[in-house]
Order: structure tokens, then sequence, then C-alpha cells
């Protein structure tokens, strides 16, 4: 898998090569680039696809340090990896909390951005009792691992009708959790210290699509509506029956959605 040296942080990401407008897809937390396995399969005849590991995720570096943790270190390792691809411009796909990198990235890099997906995500940054929640969360996962928050989590952000009746998906998001206690640590961090993005959403001036899961309860679909508001032009895909990991839950709706938007560049 090639890597890329992000600030002295090594960086995995996967690049299928082929022509025409990249799609970069950043994952969720707590998650790796192994999550839009279901899209890459689908896609991969289509487009050139990106798949990158956060730091802290995956295949990449997972510093100690929760102060290397930050939206601007995660968009960093993007960049990073779109450049050592030598892509001019890409398409920009992030679930939840790679949407909130993926508005990091606009701020930072918009030249680099031919449009965004945005999926299951929202533009505020953290009221104060969700800080203290991942406060808690963080050292729940320094004292005793990362067990009970990856499977409070598992059953949390699926659809009552995937959690019920996709046994192979419930199974696939838990060891897809399995990931670096140190990364865990490191993105709570980050996603707490989060700026607020809905400020941006107005300047926002690349094709968008904006997709959500009718069940996310973590980002339920208003928050989906309001960001398709705010960005003038962009699309509002609802998928039936998901949770908050649409693109797991129904690869089928989140690839046909993702296909046709993809379709004009
Ligand atoms: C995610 O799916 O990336 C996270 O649940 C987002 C969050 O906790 O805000």
């Amino acid at each position: 898998m090639p890597t890329v040296d992000v600030n002295g942080v090594r960086i995995a990401y996967q690049d299928s090569g082929g022509s025409g407008t990249p799609v970069v897809f950043v994952h969720g937390f707590p998650l790796s680039a192994e999550m839009w396995d279901p899209q890459i399969e689908v896609l991969d005849d289509r487009i050139r696809s990106i798949t990158v590991d956060l730091r802290g995720f995956g295949n990449s570096d997972a510093p100690d340090d929760r102060s290397a943790y930050s939206m601007s270190d995660f968009a960093a390792d993007v960049k990073g990896v779109v450049d050592e691809a030598g892509v001019e411009r890409a398409v920009l796909c992030g679930l939840s909390m790679g949407g909130y990198v993926c508005f990091e990235f606009w701020r930072r890099y918009s030249p680099s951005v031919a449009g965004l997906v945005l999926a299951d995500t929202r533009a505020e940054a953290d009221p104060p009792e969700a800080i203290e929640k991942r406060t808690s969360q963080q050292q729940q996962v320094a004292e005793r691992g990362i067990d009970e928050l990856a499977d409070a989590l598992t059953n949390a952000l699926l659809s009552a009708t995937t959690a019920g009746g996709k046994p192979d998906v419930v199974k696939r998001v838990r060891e897809l959790m399995d990931q670096p206690a140190a990364g865990y640590i490191g993105a709570l961090e980050a996603m707490k210290n989060r700026p607020d993005s809905s400020s941006d959403l107005t300047g926002i001036t690349v094709p968008c699509l904006v997709i959500v899961g009718e069940e996310d309860g973590l980002t339920p679909p208003e928050m989906s509506r309001k960001i398709h508001e705010h960005i003038g032009g962009s699309r509002l895909a609802v998928i039936p029956e998901a949770g908050h990991l649409s693109n797991l839950e129904d690869p089928q709706a989140f690839n046909g959605a993702l296909i046709d938007f993809l379709e004009r560049f």
C-alpha cells in the first residue's frame, strides 16, 4: 500500500489509477478507508478512486499525542495524498467526520476541489454537552480500551432495519471499528475542537451532492437538508431505511446517487 509522509506522519492510501476527475473518499469515525469497499468495488471500472486512511486509522500511523490530531491535520493528510497522486482537482466524498474534513479541506485548499459529496454529516460545531461526552469517551478508551465504545457505536449508528435485518453489515461495521486507541482518542479531540462550518456553506460554489440515511440518528436528515438549502445548486439524496452509515447499509442506493452525480465530471 502506498504511503506519503505528512509532517512526519505516514499516511496510507489506495489509488485505482485511471483517467478523469478522481474521487477522493474520506472515512468517518472510528473507521478506515475500508468502509468504502462497497463503493470502490462498483466504481473502480468507471472512475479513478482514491481512498485515504486518516492519521490514527487503518494503515496510517497513529501518533500517541492527541495534539497531533485536528481537522487541519486531517485535511493536510488528504492534501498530502492528493499531491502525491499528482491530482490537480478532485471530487471529495466524506461521510460524517469525513464530511467535517471536507469542510476544512474546502476552507484551506478550494482550488483543488472539483466537487463535494457530503454524506451523513453536519456543518455545526459540537455543542458543550457533545464535547463533554467526547471527553468521557476519551477517558473510557484510555482506561478500558476501544471495545465498549465500538460496541455502543455499532448499535447507535445503524438504522433499526440494518440492526435487525442485516447481520453481515452489523458484523462488518464492528470489524471496521477495530482501530487503534490512539486514533479514537485523537479523532475525538479533533472533532471536539472543530470549527463551525455553517457560514462556509453559501460560499461553496462547486457541484455538491448531499446524502443522508432517512433513519440517521446521529446527523439526522434535517442537518443534511440545511446543508442542501445553503449550498446553491446542490442535490439531496435521502436513503430510506438507512442509518448513519448509509454507504454500508444500502450501497446500492448510495452508489446510484453517487454515479448519477459523477456523470457531470
Ligand atoms: C462519524 O461517523 O464520523 C462520527 O460519528 C461523527 C461524530 O461523532 O460527530
